[in-house]
């Protein structure tokens, strides 16, 4: 299913490492992941989570189940689908163990993919852009992306005709007790705008939303793995409940 990244033919992918028929190849890194970015990794501040402390804190809150309605969601959305599974903009991983099949994930960041690898021996990572998959057409069950890029017309290049893609984007009242920065109107109300419907290219959406009651160590955790941008004033002192607000989108009818 993967392509070269640098002229598009199927790679040949094995143990150690992979290769195209024009000879361009690529070398497994620790844990079994490919690196298949090409012109180099995008600087560090383009990739917002991008520490090894934002995806320990990412990965804590995962597991310790405080998104697991919106998990639960996109394993329905999943189920029945064809293989594989594709999981694009993946982060450490652990909504790919949410879900049922042959699993794949891709992430731009390098770190995030070597901490995708280690800890997930029955999957398989690649470090890659969400806007240029290094994979070929028609190969890919379900596509789904969650809380990350999701290029639709590329989705659609590497689905089956029978696959189908599923993101969660988030809805208008997602974590708004960590967004102090309510001065700038305009701009909040044209967040809201945006996020109080699924992306117009869905078929079909669900909308979970629920209040998050935290520990002093998920509140720390949920501001460590998210962008700076909402964090100006405010800290996870006091942070005891969060709204999480939410659409799982898919493509299928
Ligand atoms: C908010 S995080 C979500 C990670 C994971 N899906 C989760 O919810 O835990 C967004 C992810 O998208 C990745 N990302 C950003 N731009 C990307 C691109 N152009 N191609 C692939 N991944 C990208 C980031 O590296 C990051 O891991
Ligand atoms: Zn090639």
């Amino acid at each position: 299913m993967f392509a070269c990244p640098n002229c598009s033919l199927a790679l040949d992918v094995t143990e150690i490492g992979a290769l195209c028929p024009n000879r361009h190849s690529f070398d497994r890194g620790r844990g079994g992941y490919l690196n298949l970015l090409v012109g180099g990794r995008l600087p560090s501040d383009a990739v917002p989570g991008d520490t090894g402390e934002s995806l320990a804190a990412r990965r804590r809150f995962l597991t310790a189940g405080n998104f697991l309605p919106i998990a639960n969601a996109l394993s329905a959305a999943t189920a029945g689908a064809p293989g594989p599974v594709l999981d694009v903009g993946c982060g450490e991983g652990w909504y790919l163990t949410q879900v049922e099949g042959d699993r794949y994930g891709l992430d731009v960041s390098k770190t995030a993919v070597q901490m995708a690898a280690k800890a997930h021996h029955d999957m398989m990572f690649v470090v890659g852009n969400a806007y240029r998959l290094p994979v070929l057409a028609g190969s890919v069950g379900v596509v789904m992306s969650v809380f990350a890029p999701h290029p639709f017309d590329e989705f659609a290049r590497v689905l089956r005709p029978d696959g189908w893609w599923v993101t969660v984007t988030p809805g208008p009242l997602h974590l708004q007790e960590m967004k102090p920065d309510l001065s700038d109107r305009e701009r909040v109300g044209e967040r809201m705008k945006r996020r109080s419907e699924p992306p117009v290219e869905a078929r079909s959406s669900t909308h979970v939303r629920y209040a998050l009651q935290l520990t002093k160590q998920s509140a720390a955790d949920l501001y460590a793995m998210t962008p700076l941008r909402f964090q100006k004033d405010a800290g996870p002192q006091g942070l005891g409940e969060v709204t999480v607000d939410v659409w799982v989108s898919s493509s299928r009818a």
